[in-house]
């Protein structure tokens, strides 16, 4: 069988790791802008990396110093995305999936109009993109928003903020839906609990005593009521376009056959689920509730939240994929790090320099799990190797590995597809290096196309093609007959 014809072909980025120009044409100051690169700490311990203050976010802020903002700067996206999107299209790119930065068209979230800079920006990104026939694939939010509400209402923890983010949606369904057909709501909803000033803006410090976790989901369910409603308009305001979920698919195998090593991996794989179950099925899963209850992190919910997350579920399921994972009882268990998390090491699989387990057969597995599951089309909208790529004398980069994992994880996307997986695309992290999400860096590097520039920003910004660059184009090419 192999892919389907009209398999959407592409890559991801988002707004905070690529466009750069983080306080030009009215942007205000998204909780991204205070993220630090921080040389010292170890790569491998996520915590360590996205762990957040208020005296750090106010010394942020005050500092003149730019280099170790590297969000900021990004890869300037912002002023090379028509050469960007020109790479894009050569590969032959039938999707790009973006985000929008919500600082762009509300600086501090609440103003009564959007600025009309910030918009005429994506305007011109949308543009292009139909102009070279990419099909655009928009995250409402990803890893972004305003500081501002995250200093003043501690982020998603506060109701407010639901409306806030229906405002923010609207303009950008009035001013784009022309061109947007496709949108995700929230990026990676479930990553809230491992980092919850990135995911939702919460600063620990301030969610009393109630403390982090609760306040996690309490935001975690404002934001199933924002995303319902966000649903519920985009139906109004545009009937032929679709609304997808986004979770990072945590893959958790038994570490062992135990059955309290089951028992305990199966806890990890419904937890990592039930922000999606909420989303397709429209109801909170009643294992979920019940352990909720026991913890008491019940968030509190209002009349007519429980009807609204019913009525306006989502179109389509989407995810990254990074490693998989495994679970164990035991205590002294040898563990390993992967995408926001600290899992036990699997025997059986290699590390990326990161410590992340490749495992390509894992998204194979987690493919027919989602769509066993769901019974909703599938899409593979993140999924990618970060490494650190060597620039050949003559400005060629020759990086098989990249080569090697993706046809790997390509394979076994294609046998899942004939295994009866209703995929509708995949789009990989990322086309083009960009600031990494969890260390700040910039060599953790996953592109296509190489940027000159290096952790602290020194650099030409120049884009040159890496091997892999041609093999992804043919790849697409042949409709994933070639790889
Ligand atoms: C995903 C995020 O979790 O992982 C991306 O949605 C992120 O924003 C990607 O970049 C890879 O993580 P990192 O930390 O290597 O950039």
């Amino acid at each position: 069988m192999g892919f389907p014809e009209g398999f959407l072909w592409g890559g991801a980025i988002a707004a905070n790791q690529a466009e750069g120009a983080w306080n030009e044409d009215g942007k205000g100051w998204s909780v991204e802008d205070v993220a630090t690169y921080k040389p010292k700490v170890d790569v491998k311990d996520y915590k360590a990396n996205v762990a957040v203050s208020l005296a750090g976010i106010r010394s942020a802020m005050e500092d003149e110093d730019p280099t170790y903002y590297a969000k900021r700067r990004g890869i300037d996206f912002y002023h090379h995305y028509k050469e960007d999107l020109a790479l894009f299209a050569e590969m032959g790119f039938k999707v790009l999936r973006i985000s929008i930065a919500w600082t762009r068209l509300f600086p501090t979230g609440e103003e009564d109009k959007p600025n009309e800079k910030g918009i005429a920006f994506y305007e011109g990104v949308f543009r292009e993109m139909k102009r070279l026939g990419i099909e655009p694939l928009v995250t409402l939010s990803h890893y972004e928003m305003p500081l501002e509400l995250a200093l003043k209402y501690n982020g998603w923890a506060d109701r407010r903020m639901i409306d806030l983010f229906v405002r923010f949606c609207r303009v950008c369904f009035e001013r784009f839906g022309k061109y947007v057909k496709l949108w995700l709501n929230f990026n990676e909803i479930d990553s809230l609990i491992r980092h919850s000033f990135t995911t939702a803006g919460i600063i620990p410090e301030l969610c009393g005593e109630r403390g982090e976790l609760a306040c996690c989901y309490q935001a975690a369910h404002h934001q199933f009521v924002a995303g319902a409603m966000v649903t519920r308009m985009m139906r109004k305001m545009m009937p032929d376009a679709k609304m997808g979920l986004m979770l990072t698919k945590l893959t958790t195998y038994p570490n062992t056959c135990a059955p309290e090593d089951v028992a305990a991996t199966q806890k990890k794989n419904l937890e990592n689920m039930f922000y999606a179950d909420v989303q397709v099925f429209g109801e909170y899963p009643r294992m979920i509730l019940a352990d909720l209850k026991k913890r008491g992190l019940m968030p509190v919910m209002e009349q007519g939240d429980l009807e609204l997350i019913r009525e306006n579920t989502v179109d389509y399921v989407s995810f990254s994929y990074y490693n998989s994972t495994t679970e164990s009882v035991d205590p002294n268990a040898e563990r390993a790090p992967g995408n926001t998390i600290l899992g036990v090491k699997n025997p059986y699989l290699p590390s990326s320099e990161w410590g992340w387990q490749i495992d390509p057969v894992g998204l194979r597995i987690s493919l027919v799990e989602l769509y066993d599951r769901y019974r909703k089309p599938l899409f593979v909208v993140e999924n990618g190797l970060g490494m650190r790529d060597e620039v050949e004398e003559d400005g060629s980069i020759h990086d098989p590995y990249r080569i090697d994992y993706f046809r790997a994880h390509l394979k076994e996307m294609e046998k899942a597809i004939d295994e009866g997986v209703e995929l509708m695309g995949y789009t990989s992290w990322a086309p083009i290096d960009l600031i990494s999400a969890n260390t700040n860096q910039m060599s953790k590097r996953y592109g296509f196309i190489y940027v000159d520039q290096d952790d602290l920003g020194n650099g030409t910004l120049a884009r040159y093609k890496k091997d892999s660059f041609y093999w992804y184009k043919k790849v697409i090419a042949s409709n994933g007959a070639d790889m």
